[in-house]
């Protein structure tokens, strides 16, 4: 692995652990994980529940503190010397959750656009921006609605373009579709792979679901747990775009038995499911 300093968008994590304590008992979730992340590469942490992906997305956006190791973004560590975290490097992240997270109050539009509010950018451009990112997700007629009027699905869209609002170099998405039904996921996973072909952002995402593995990835990453460690990194070599009917190859099926196999057949979640 090459020693030199990550370009912006470059993650680098180094021996990287994670052991939780709470009511007197010690839980080692993550153990000595190194992992060196191109700019622009999209990455895809795979592993059983709980094996730690949560809480190493977690600590790479800034939301959890390491028990060891260090991270660094673009070759400017997360932490300084003093445990104290970098506000300039958090701001070049954006992060998605499970649930949207969306302020009930605030509409479409002035949800996406909180992140540039916080960055002080000027109501104009805000609105322009926020109409902007609303549109290439195929929400242009929804920007002032409120989100309880939305699906989980273009909840979920609103989100993302939220965290791309600021323009970060990386973006971390945990499970972001793990609540939709098969055929929403599928067309989030379509319009997930076509913001990252537009902006070739860093993207770590969290899955349990191995063929969204391997229909997003460029580089899969499983997890074993207990404590969490690498087990195994695996290329996906697939051009792009990809569409949803390759993932019936007999190539992308041959990836899919060696994920499934990697992973353990309790993450075989695939089985009676529609994609
Ligand atoms: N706040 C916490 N306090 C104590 N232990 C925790 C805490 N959060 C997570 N853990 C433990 O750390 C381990 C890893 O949890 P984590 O949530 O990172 O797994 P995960 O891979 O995201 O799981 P899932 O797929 O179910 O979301 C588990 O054993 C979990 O019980
Ligand atoms: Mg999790």
């Amino acid at each position: 692995m090459s020693s030199s300093t990550p370009s912006a968008g470059g993650i680098r994590i180094e021996q990287l652990s994670k052991t939780y304590v709470s009511a007197g008992r010690t839980t080692e979730a993550l153990r000595s994980i190194d992992l060196d992340i191109r700019a622009g590469e999209f990455v895809v942490l795979l592993g059983r529940s709980g094996c730690g992906k949560t809480t190493l997305l977690r600590m790479l956006g800034g939301l959890l503190s390491p028990s060891a190791g260090r991270i660094s973004f673009g070759g400017k560590p997360l932490y300084d010397a003093n445990h104290r975290l970098q506000e300039d490097v958090l701001s070049s992240l954006g992060f998605v959750f499970q649930d949207a997270n969306l302020l009930p109050w605030r509409t479409v539009a002035r949800n996406i656009a909180l992140p540039l509010e916080v960055q002080g950018v000027p109501a104009s451009e805000r609105a322009a921006r926020a109409a902007a990112l609303g549109k290439s997700v195929g929400l242009e007629s929804f920007l002032d609605h409120l989100p309880k009027a939305l699906s989980g699905g273009m909840r979920q869209r609103v989100s993302i373009v939220r965290a791309l609002a600021a323009n970060p170099d990386v973006l971390l998405l945990d499970e972001p579709f793990g609540a939709l039904d098969a055929m929403t996921r599928d067309d989030m996973n379509l319009m997930l792979q076509d913001i990252w072909l537009r902006e070739r952002k860093t993207v770590v995402l969290v899955t349990h679901s191995i063929t969204e593995a391997a229909f997003l990835a460029d580089r899969v990453v499983v997890l074993s747990p207990h404590p969490g460690r690498i087990q195994r990194i695996v290329d996906v070599d697939f051009a792009r775009p990809r569409a949803l009917a390759q993932t019936k190859s007999p190539q992308y099926q041959e990836l899919i038995a060696l994920l499934r196999q990697e992973v353990g057949e309790e993450v075989a979640e695939e089985v009676g499911e529609a994609s």
